[in-house]
């Protein structure tokens, strides 16, 4: 595992309430990278890895789902919407909270996903209350990942699931090299650390959970940094980043960063499915 001391919750929050904005203008409704197969538009590319995890997942209709780090409500939406599951989504950032609501609202989704400001490490759910949990690109964000995992256990059924997409640290030992690049990612993306495939693994089967399925899909996802980078290059997002603050800039600055580091296998992208058996 790849460990950051130096960032701090309120910097994430005060990330995710200043830059839903770009996120949506740059990417768009979906905060996590693209699946490609083949030349899909990345809009679409970022359903597919959506609509790919639920596959993955076997998820049913009609599902419980806890959406952890639920960002704009992207997959609470789509979940609701394709498979009308009761999702309720959670995040750290209010503004995210309320963009989440106000979109659902406004595509009148039914069933209505519930939104919730709050910190993922210190919420709680009822005991066997949910039939999936599901979280994409939030774990890198968590302090205490195994923590975490055990609290999420106990919020899933027996026969439920937990479906993650992380960014992944490759496995130990790293070369100097790939651990530097990695530490810049996290510096950049501010994530206090970044688990392996295997660490993932074993947090799962620690918590009571079977890892029923786990793939790495870094090569069908890191085009996503190349497209944002053109597209930084294309607009004037870095000039308005500049004026609200360097930790925006930090951000920008570090495309380039983690697509070096996918490049090099310092990180990959990882996807799991853990059942509680
Ligand atoms: C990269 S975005 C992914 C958003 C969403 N899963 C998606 O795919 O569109 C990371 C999300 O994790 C959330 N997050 C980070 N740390 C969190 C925490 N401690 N508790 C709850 N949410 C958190 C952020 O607010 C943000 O919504």
């Amino acid at each position: 595992m790849i460990e950051c001391p130096n960032i701090q919750k309120t910097v994430i929050r005060n990330h995710y309430d200043v830059s839903t904005l770009f996120y949506r203008l740059l990417w768009g409704p979906h905060i996590h990278h693209g699946y490609w197969l083949a030349d899909e538009t990345p809009a679409a590319a970022q359903i597919q890895l959506t609509s790919t995890l639920s596959t993955q997942a076997n998820i049913q209709p009609h599902s419980v789902v806890y959406d952890i780090g639920c960002g704009m409500g992207g997959s609470s939406i789509w979940l609701a919407k394709n498979l009308q599951c009761h999702v309720t989504g959670v995040t750290l950032s209010p503004v995210q909270r309320q963009w989440a609501a106000v979109s659902s609202a406004l595509k009148r989704i039914s069933p209505k996903p519930t939104f919730r400001c709050h910190d993922a490490e210190t919420i709680s759910f009822s005991n066997e209350s949910a039939d999936v949990v599901w979280s994409i690109e939030c774990t890198e964000h968590l302090f205490d990942k195994p923590t975490f995992f055990q609290k999420a256990a106990t919020w899933i059924k027996p026969g439920g699931r937990f479906a993650l997409c992380a960014w992944l640290a490759g496995e130990s030992p790293m070369s100097s090299s790939h651990q530097q690049q990695a530490l810049r990612v996290c510096e950049g993306m501010f994530c206090p650390s970044l688990g392996s495939q295997s660490d993932y693994v074993s947090w799962f089967e620690n918590a009571g959970l079977k890892v029923t399925a786990k793939g790495i899909w870094t090569d069908q996802v890191k085009e996503t940094w190349a497209i944002c980078r053109k597209r930084v290059e294309r607009t004037g997002v870095r000039y308005l980043a500049k004026v609200l603050g360097k930790n925006h800039v930090l951000f920008l600055d570090h495309f380039d960063a983690i697509l070096n580091a996918y490049n090099s296998g310092a990180m990959e992208y990882g996807y799991f499915v853990a059942e509680k058996v």
